[in-house]
């Protein structure tokens, strides 16, 4: 119940505990937020006062085994909404009991935790999807459509750049940062969107990262990374991405993440910037602190309606409430007899789907992997995909032997 939780689930429960969620072909379904698992259960007490009859009465569990007794309850499907490197156990227990997952992005660290996931997904005929709200982004959404009418044709190079303020490292997620890295948290973001709006077999991946604010300059943790990927498409043409990240951008940078993207075709350019929407206010004494002077009205944002409602709305809510009709349309969109075809359709919407995002979780565990080495003292490490030496192999330079970090093919 962290900051996605808040900005996010929140106001979707909120919305579907007054309006339910309907659609012609599975009616109108009831969502309630029935029950919780935080680690001391504090902030769900605080949520529970402050939304009143907002919500559904929920039960809230805390402590090592909140999951397990969240589960008991008997929820129909379950977000998992930790930090990074803490979605695998709470997945594996949700899928396991038969539940349906929605797990934030990144899914897992590693492709044998994917394969995990997506094994007891099958065995349990139930939706593992991850949060991609990117791909639901208006912009996103016109570049797809742009290069998959081919109106933009093959994609040579790119880059995108997503900055963290300050507060995220040094605030929010103080308790929890140490080992990690912005990369692994928002650089995926990018990875997805060109994995899935390209397509193409994932080659190389590179990185490198910097320290010193967030913690020692030979610590574990990282302040900023890049990282470089190469992909090939169905042509024998390549194409290369690099993602820079960050999380010590100063806290008055005037917008809340910076965040932008160009990609070159072989007959146009794609300049993408979330900031240069159109928005620039200042607010004497509140911006760019309290209210930033550019805006991302899209993403998440509250509203006086022109009808006079309060509302909160943007495409981070959209796509919880996007899965939400996905498995209504599993479950009700007709008779249980046709439940397995349904089951089968919804998972082959590749945008949000465990199974298609071997690439995406390669470029993750390639992206630690090479920073860990780079902490060890072995720098300018490069990860190879579907090498003969395995699916995701290490290469250290000056080591004749690679590192396999996975063999099975990607
Ligand atoms: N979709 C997006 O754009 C987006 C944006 C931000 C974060 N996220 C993702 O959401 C996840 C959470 O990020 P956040 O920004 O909300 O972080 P946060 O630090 O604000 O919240 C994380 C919460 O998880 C709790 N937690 C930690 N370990 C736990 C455990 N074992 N069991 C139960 N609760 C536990 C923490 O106490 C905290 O309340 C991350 O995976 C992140 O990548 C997604």
């Amino acid at each position: 119940m962290g900051m996605i939780f808040d900005e996010t689930y929140r106001p979707f429960f909120e919305r579907a505990q007054a309006e339910g969620v309907y659609d012609r072909q599975f009616g109108d379904v009831e969502v309630q937020l029935t029950a919780v698992a935080t680690r001391t259960g504090t902030r769900a007490e605080k949520y529970r006062a402050d939304a009143g009859d907002r919500i559904h009465p929920f039960t809230s569990h805390a402590g090592d085994d909140s999951v397990d007794q969240m589960l008991a309850d008997g929820v129909d499907f379950a977000c998992v909404a930790t930090p990074d490197d803490r979605h695998f156990e709470a997945a594996k227990k949700i899928l396991s009991t038969g539940v349906h997952l929605l797990v934030e992005k990144p899914s897992v660290l590693s492709l044998s935790q994917l394969d995990e996931l997506q094994t007891l997904a099958q065995e349990n005929n139930v939706l593992a999807k991850i949060v991609y709200h990117k791909l639901l982004d208006p912009d996103h959404k016109k570049l797809r459509t742009l290069v998959h009418d081919d109106v933009l044709s093959h994609v040579n190079s790119g880059y995108c750049t997503l900055l963290e303020p300050k507060s995220i490292s040094g605030g929010q997620f103080a308790e929890w940062i140490t080992g990690r890295n912005p990369g692994t948290y928002v650089a995926v973001h990018y990875i997805k969107l060109i994995d899935y709006s390209f397509g193409g077999r994932l080659k190389t991946i590179a990185a490198t990262g910097q320290r010193g604010l967030v913690g020692p300059a030979d610590g574990p943790t990282w302040d900023s990374c890049q990282m470089r990927m190469i992909y090939e498409y169905d042509s024998g043409r390549e194409a290369a991405f690099d993602i820079h990240t960050s999380w010590v951008t100063p806290d008055n940078f005037p917008g809340y993440v910076e965040q932008e993207v160009q990609f070159r075709f072989d007959n146009g350019l794609w300049n993408g910037h979330s900031r240069k929407r159109g928005v620039e206010v200042t607010v004497e004494d509140k911006t760019p602190i309290s209210i930033k002077n550019s805006m991302n009205n899209h993403y998440n944002g509250t509203f006086l309606e022109p009808w006079g409602e309060r509302s909160q709305r943007g495409y981070g809510i959209e796509v919880i409430e996007r899965f939400v009709r996905e498995l209504a349309y599993v479950e009700f969109a007709g008779p249980p007899s046709e439940r397995e075809s349904r089951l089968t359709k919804t998972r082959n919407l590749a945008y949000n789907d465990v199974a298609a995002d071997r690439q995406v979780v390669a470029a993750v565990q390639a992206l630690e992997a090479i920073l860990a080495s780079q902490h060890q003292g072995r720098p300018d490490c490069v990860v190879r995909v579907n090498d003969p030496a395995g699916g995701l192999v290490l290469f250290q330079p000056g080591n004749a032997e690679p590192d396999v970090l996975y063999a099975p093919p990607v």
